[in-house]
């Protein structure tokens, strides 16, 4: 059995959720507290073994490239004035093996991912979708990597969401269960109406797959949306070779729209040593705040009937 040693990062999305903040800045760059979302995502992989990363990228995506390499400059300075840990924090970014590719056109999910064909080769791969940020215990991708080692075949990962949501996720049809958290799969559908979704079981953004996905992906007529779909190349996969459904254990948070954003920021926040204390602070003031404004409300809505 191949090792799972390499993960694709697609990064060429027009992050129109997120504008105007992305009309000229890449949305991966956007941080959460002090750190860009894509670097939350590239540190997941490397403490789930992965050793060597493509980023797809698009217009406007310069900056991720920057991040990642070195600043003489700016290092220079900070070890000059002797600020060793922002010097620290600065270096953590470098020395990990990554590189980028273009997708000239933003022509869907399957069409970057058919952009790291070379790359990959004859190996199983994971996908890693920047939107999603997951925290867990065993990192999620970790966690796909161990499916793969018992299953040797592919496995997506997915999670319960609320019915009138399916629309906003690739969904699965599961078919039967292979243990507590794992499905063999009917079928995956992509972004189906709550009316005709399968099941809430949706996709999150990690998958493991076996390479012969490229070719289906050569071959892939747009779908939902008139993109080429990875979800769609998915389902003609499974129907030659099985493709597990791993229902993680963890948290997941989307960034890639605004509340997901917010909320995002304000939980990492929460967890952040300069600031958690004060920022705690800040929310119970503001609830009590708001609270107050809410039952002050009420209070005249009571009076008036
Ligand atoms: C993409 C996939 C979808 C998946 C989702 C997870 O959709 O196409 O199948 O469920 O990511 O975040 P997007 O969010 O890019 O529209």
């Amino acid at each position: 059995m191949k090792k799972v040693k390499k993960a694709v990062i697609p990064a060429a999305g027009l992050g129109t959720r997120l504008l105007p903040a992305t009309k000229a800045m890449a949305k991966e760059m956007l941080p959460i507290v002090d750190k860009p979302t894509i670097q939350y995502i590239v540190e997941e992989a490397l403490a789930s073994g992965i050793e060597e990363i493509l980023i797809v990228t698009g217009k406007s995506k310069r900056p991720i490239e920057d991040h990642f390499d070195s600043n003489i400059e700016l290092e220079s300075n900070l070890e000059s004035k002797g600020k060793k840990e922002l010097l620290e924090l600065v270096q953590e970014t470098t020395g990990i093996k990554l590189y980028f590719v273009r997708q000239s056109y933003p022509k869907g999910l399957g069409d970057a991912v058919l952009q790291a064909k070379a790359f990959v080769g004859g190996e199983p791969f994971v996908v890693m979708l920047g939107d999603d940020i997951v925290k867990a215990k065993v990192p999620l991708t970790r966690q796909l990597i161990e499916g793969y080692e018992k299953t040797h075949a592919s496995n997506i990962a997915v999670m319960e969401i609320p019915m009138e949501d399916t629309n906003k996720y690739g969904i699965i049809e599961p078919e039967s269960k292979v243990a507590d958290d794992l499905y063999n799969v009917r079928h995956f559908v992509e972004k189906p109406k709550p009316e005709n979704a399968p099941s809430n079981l949706a996709i999150i953004g990690r998958y493991l797959l076996t390479p012969e996905i490229f070719d289906i992906l050569e071959n892939q007529k747009p779908g939902a949306g008139g993109e080429i779909q990875l979800t769609d190349a998915i389902d003609t996969l499974n129907q030659t070779q099985r493709v597990f459904a791993k229902k993680f254990e963890g948290t997941r948070y989307d960034v890639g729209n605004k509340l997901g954003y917010m909320t995002t920021s304000i939980e990492f926040g929460l967890e952040h040593p300069e600031i958690k204390d004060e920022l705690k602070d800040y929310i119970i003031d503001l609830a009590h705040q708001l609270e107050g404004k809410t039952s002050s409300k009420k209070v005249v809505e009571s009076k008036e009937k």
